[in-house]
């Protein structure tokens, strides 16, 4: 492995352990999460490992195959920079249970896609520390823990979905999260019995003001769930209402946090009864409903889905935060080849750089490797 020889030649010693976390796409249940509400994510078969031995004093030693050069040595967790702060975000929200370690990364999540590589280097590091000092945390646990990371160390405050998603998926199925009581199940996703693959469509643009947006948006939910008195949107069940209660983007942000909670259900009702290929539809509508109201998809994201119906897909929506990476499309096998072209043509007739094409196959969460 790759990874453990990087160690072994920076370090000296083979790692003590080395794990993998995936990243992941959601297919539906977009922006719902920091909401209480639920999320329908499965993680991709690219992912981080690291391979990690713990040390005795506080001192982190931090590699990664995607950063070449010495390794980064850290005293303190202050010092971490990038990259580093999602690792050492995971130790500092360890506190005294840990003390320093030596670790060396490796990743395969295509870098800016959307896909959740943050989430598999918080996974992937703090999966393997659990183990090393047998801290007995479970996977939600361990989820939590990542989220905690990015949101009090990193800064960026994500909900839960993609940390769950990293630890929780199992293969050839679909993480189904109530975001709330944390209750998870997973759901099969056999799509190539049904002749469908999931195609995603990385737009490789991602605009720079996504983060500020993202706070900006959940800030709006929580003031729209304050107005109506509830503890957050997922409870609101007089949408109509609700919404004569709301006024401008406050409105617009509480018609798609409920109605895209009820096409997670309806998605997993098609699912239990075995219409996987009748899940187009609401992935259709759960795209418009991120263009229109909460606003947060891109010319490049809404070009990927116009082209990818033109083409014949059968659904497609932006997934994830928005504002540029990736798309997904659910698409007959046979019409594969007629989709990429109808995108990649209208890409290039608008100047857009060529998007990039991945299959998305329903991957294993986090898992030791050696
Ligand atoms: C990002 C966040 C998630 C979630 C999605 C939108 O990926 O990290 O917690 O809020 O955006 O659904």
């Amino acid at each position: 492995m790759r990874v453990a020889e990087a160690f072994r030649a920076a370090f000296g010693a083979d790692p003590e352990a080395v794990w993998h976390a995936p990243g992941r796409v959601n297919l539906i249940g977009e922006h719902t999460d920091y909401n209480d509400g639920f999320v329908l994510p499965f993680a991709v078969p690219w992912g981080v490992t690291a391979a990690v031995t713990p040390r005795a004093d506080r001192t982190v030693r931090l590699l990664s195959l995607q950063s070449p050069g010495e390794p980064v040595t850290l005293a303190t967790h202050e010092e971490a920079k990038g990259w580093t702060r999602y690792v050492v975000g995971v130790l500092a929200m360890l506190g005294d249970r840990v003390a320093g370690a030596d670790i060396a990364i490796d990743g395969d999540v295509p870098q800016g896609a959307g896909l959740s590589s943050s989430a598999a280097l918080e996974v992937s590091v703090a999966a393997a520390l659990n183990d090393l000092h047998q801290l007995g945390m479970t996977p939600m646990e361990l989820a939590l823990l990542g989220q905690k990371a990015e949101n009090d160390f990193v800064g960026m405050p994500c909900g839960i979905m993609d940390q769950a998603a990293s630890a929780l998926c199992e293969e050839g199925r679909a993480l189904f999260l109530d975001c709330r009581s944390l209750a998870s199940r997973t759901i099969p996703l056999d799509l190539a019995a049904h002749g469908l693959s999931i195609l995603i469509i990385d737009t490789q643009v991602h605009h720079e003001h996504a983060g500020g947006e993202y706070a900006k948006r959940r800030a709006e939910c929580e003031s729209a769930a304050r107005k109506l008195g509830v503890p957050a949107l997922r409870d609101v069940t007089d949408l109509a209402g609700a919404l004569e209660r709301l006024s401008g983007v406050e409105r617009k942000r509480t018609m798609h946090v409920v109605t895209e909670n009820h096409r997670v259900e309806a998605l997993i009702g098609l699912l239990r009864a075995g219409a996987v290929t009748e899940i187009g539809a609401l992935l259709n509508a759960s795209h418009l409903s991120l263009r229109d109201q909460y606003e947060v998809s891109s010319p490049e994201l809404d070009l990927a889905v116009e082209a990818a119906l033109r083409g014949g897909a059968r659904g497609a929506r932006m997934t994830g935060g928005g504002f540029g990476g990736s798309a997904i499309a659910l698409v007959a096998d046979e019409r594969l080849q007629s989709v990429q072209d109808s995108v990649s043509a209208a890409y290039a007739e608008r100047g857009f750089q060529a998007p990039r094409f991945l299959p998305a196959t329903p991957a294993r969460g986090a898992h030791r490797l050696a």
